[in-house]
């Protein structure tokens, strides 16, 4: 088992290994050994991990609720929160209590918003079984929740108290979804780490869980360290997102996040070539690593497309948009862009 520290205004591990979840309930006593744990997780997570998360509560003299809502995107809403927040005040969670998110990020986010406003805020422990929920959206804090008119608008920045990754669960991800958390694993070796980046190429999507997920969490928590509100930095985590964002929203989210990331990755590299960011070579070894991993590099939607796509509309006049562009492996810069060069500039990279 590895553990990574986050020093953030709130200080927590992050334990990353196999068979952790058997764990739960040891871990968690310190932090809640008189109190309820209220498990929330999906409609899939629930029936493969839940019964070995409830039973590890329980064994360590833990009490257990469970609130379980069907998985998917579509319940990261108002609706779902209100109804996890109403079942603890029903229940009478109080701050004594915890909530452990048990899944991927769509689980991550729910609970995490639920727990930074419940009460003005209560403990929750982050438990990831996806890789993107290991990798990124269980670290950092950020938490939301999505409206009709966009996702992620309504969230709070709260850290978890604790975050256990078994990556034992991972291996019940359906292929598809662990290729999307992979999309993010390339990220942090194009913008940090490019001997990271090599072992990738080396191994494809057979790469070591424990250490490839453990290094990946340490450049998180670095730039979460650095930038815990994400007003310069951490900006940075968002490469490939401003044109991937752009792909997934023109496709009516047919195309899932880390695909669109990964061709956002690759148009983003061609543009950095074509403006002499960095070399054609460096542009070419991130396209090759991507379709390796069986990304696609191209799209067929216009910059027009895209771009009308990707920004809100207080931002098309006047502002400037941070775009992420690749220097050389292992560095990336903010190039801070005007919306209206941003349209010849992604035309370089398409
Ligand atoms: N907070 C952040 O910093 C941050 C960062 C990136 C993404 N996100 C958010 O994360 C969400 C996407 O997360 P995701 O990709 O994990 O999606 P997800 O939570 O929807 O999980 C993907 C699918 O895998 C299933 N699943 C989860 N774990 C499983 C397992 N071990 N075995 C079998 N099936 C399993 C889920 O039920 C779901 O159907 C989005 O809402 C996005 O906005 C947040
Ligand atoms: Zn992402």
């Amino acid at each position: 088992m590895n553990t990574v520290t986050v020093n953030t205004s709130k200080h927590y591990e992050v334990k990353i290994g196999s068979g952790l979840l058997a764990k739960l309930g040891e871990e968690i006593a310190p932090i809640c050994a008189k109190g309820t744990a209220v498990i929330v997780s999906d409609s899939n997570v629930w029936p493969l991990y839940g019964q070995a998360a409830e039973e590890s509560l329980s064994r360590a003299g833990i009490k257990v609720l469970s609130y379980v809502f069907p998985a998917g995107e579509q319940q990261k809403n108002t609706a779902t929160y209100l109804e996890l927040v109403t079942f603890l005040a029903e229940n009478r969670i109080t701050r004594s209590d915890c909530l452990i998110a048990l899944g991927g990020g769509v689980v991550g986010d729910l609970t995490g918003f639920a727990a930074a406003t419940y009460l003005r805020g209560i403990r929750y422990i982050q438990v990831p079984t996806t890789l993107l929920a290991a990798v990124d959206s269980s670290v950092g804090g950020k938490t939301a929740i999505d409206l009709d008119v966009g996702k992620n608008l309504v969230g709070a920045f709260c850290q978890p108290t604790l975050l256990l990754c078994d990556i034992h669960t991972l291996t019940t991800l359906p292929e598809e979804v662990f290729r999307d958390g992979c999309a993010e694993v390339i990220k942090y070796g194009i913008l940090y780490d490019p001997e990271l980046f090599d072992e990738l190429v080396k191994t494809g999507m057979n790469f070591p869980r424990e250490q490839v997920i453990t290094r990946c969490v340490s450049l998180k928590r670095d730039v979460v360290c650095q930038d815990e509100f994400d007003t310069g930095s951490r900006m940075k985590l968002n490469l490939g997102h401003t044109f991937g964002h752009g792909i997934e929203k023109c496709s009516h989210y047919e195309v899932s996040h880390g695909y669109a990331v990964a061709t956002g990755m690759a148009i983003a590299a061609r543009c950095a070539a074509a403006r002499g960011i960095c070399t054609r070579e460096t542009a070419q070894k991130i396209q090759n690593i991507l379709v390796q991993f069986g990304f696609s590099t191209r799209t067929d939607y216009s910059a027009d497309m895209l771009l009308d796509a990707a920004l809100s509309d207080k931002k098309r006049t006047g502002a400037a948009v941070q775009v992420i562009l690749p220097e050389k492996i292992g560095c990336c810069q903010i190039r801070s862009t005007p919306v209206e060069e941003l349209k010849f500039l992604l035309e370089a990279g398409l």
